[in-house]
């Protein structure tokens, strides 16, 4: 694998591969070990044209824990408030030496136009692109279910029967699309809860059932609930209901929780909106594994740039 653009690429062998590649580097990751030496020499750049805290932090803690140089670069305050285009700028950074790049994007498929046009020769990394795909939050997620779900136990298997009910602002939301096709693969069952107008025409297609009842949803007791961030800067009015019926209807508040099993999870990729989409008595709760996921987020992020950059195809 040269890049990773998309977890519909993903076949279900190499995404348990890279599940398990994680939990190899989880020592690392959490500092047990201090580093490893596999990337030394080599240079990653964090190309940053939106906003991020959890994914460009623990990417360049991925990096330097393998030992490589890392370059981050955000659009803020660069030339490309001049209008320098993604090209050059990638261009410009590749001929500082760039063995991977990482790039987080507004426009959807921009990594793919990265990683296919030959402007630059390094494998690429989508760090989230638009409203299209965000690979590396969907493995962190499954990482963390795995782990929640078989402990120990967890190398070489899938997410087989795992209930998972993804909850919110579907439409703008690229993590639900990369969890979508990996918990597929994966052999989870998953259902979308959301209002009308923040759910694609395009789920028709997706391997996944939609409801618009969130209470129906948890009185079938799953053993996940994904919540996702409302993205109020991609919408405009007719997208969205009030905040107040939003929360109301779609928010996962104290009481929904206390309803949920005690083993449920409660996930959100955050940034969170508490009091709009969650609670913080549900992000706060036994039940949530908010900063798990982030913790998460940098053992699977080193799976990744070792299996893309290390010459190793394992
Ligand atoms: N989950 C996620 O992508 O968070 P950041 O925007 O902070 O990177």
């Amino acid at each position: 694998m040269r890049h990773l653009l998309s977890t519909a690429d993903l076949s279900r062998d190499a995404a348990i591969t890279m599940l398990d590649l994680a939990e190899d580097m989880a020592d690392v990751a959490t500092r047990e070990v201090k580093k490893l030496p596999t990337l030394r020499g080599r240079t990653v750049v964090n190309l940053f044209f939106e906003d991020s805290t959890r994914t460009r932090v623990s990417f360049e803690l991925a990096a330097k824990r393998l030992s490589a140089d890392v370059i981050n670069f955000s659009a803020k305050g660069s030339s490309v408030s001049k209008g320098e285009s993604l090209k050059d700028t990638a261009q410009t950074l590749a001929a500082m030496g760039a063995d991977g790049v990482v790039i987080r994007h507004s426009a959807s498929g921009a990594p793919r136009v990265l990683a296919e046009s030959g402007w630059i020769d390094a494998g690429v990394v989508n760090a989230g692109d638009g409203t299209h795909e965000h690979p590396t939050q969907a493995l962190l997620d499954a990482f963390t279910m795995r782990r929640r779900l078989h402990g120990n136990a967890s190398r070489g298997k899938g997410l087989d029967g795992v209930r998972v009910v993804i909850v919110g602002d579907i439409l703008h939301s690229r993590v639900a699309r990369s969890n979508v096709w990996l918990l597929a693969t994966l052999g989870a069952e998953v259902s979308l809860v959301a209002p009308a107008t923040l759910l694609p025409v395009s789920t028709s297609e997706w391997p996944v059932t939609v409801g618009y009842d969130l209470d129906a949803a948890i009185a079938d007791a799953p053993d996940v609930v994904m919540m996702l961030r409302i993205q109020a800067e991609r919408m405009n009015a007719a997208f969205f209901p009030s905040a107040r019926e939003y929360s109301r209807e779609w928010g996962l508040d104290d009481e929904r929780v206390a309803r949920l099993p005690a083993d449920t999870m409660v996930m959100h990729p955050g940034p969170m909106n508490r009091g709009l989409e969650i609670s913080a008595g549900a992000a706060d709760s036994p039940r949530s594994t908010v900063l798990e996921q982030v913790a998460n987020g940098v053992s699977i992020r080193m799976a990744v740039l070792y299996h893309l950059l290390s010459g190793s195809d394992s």
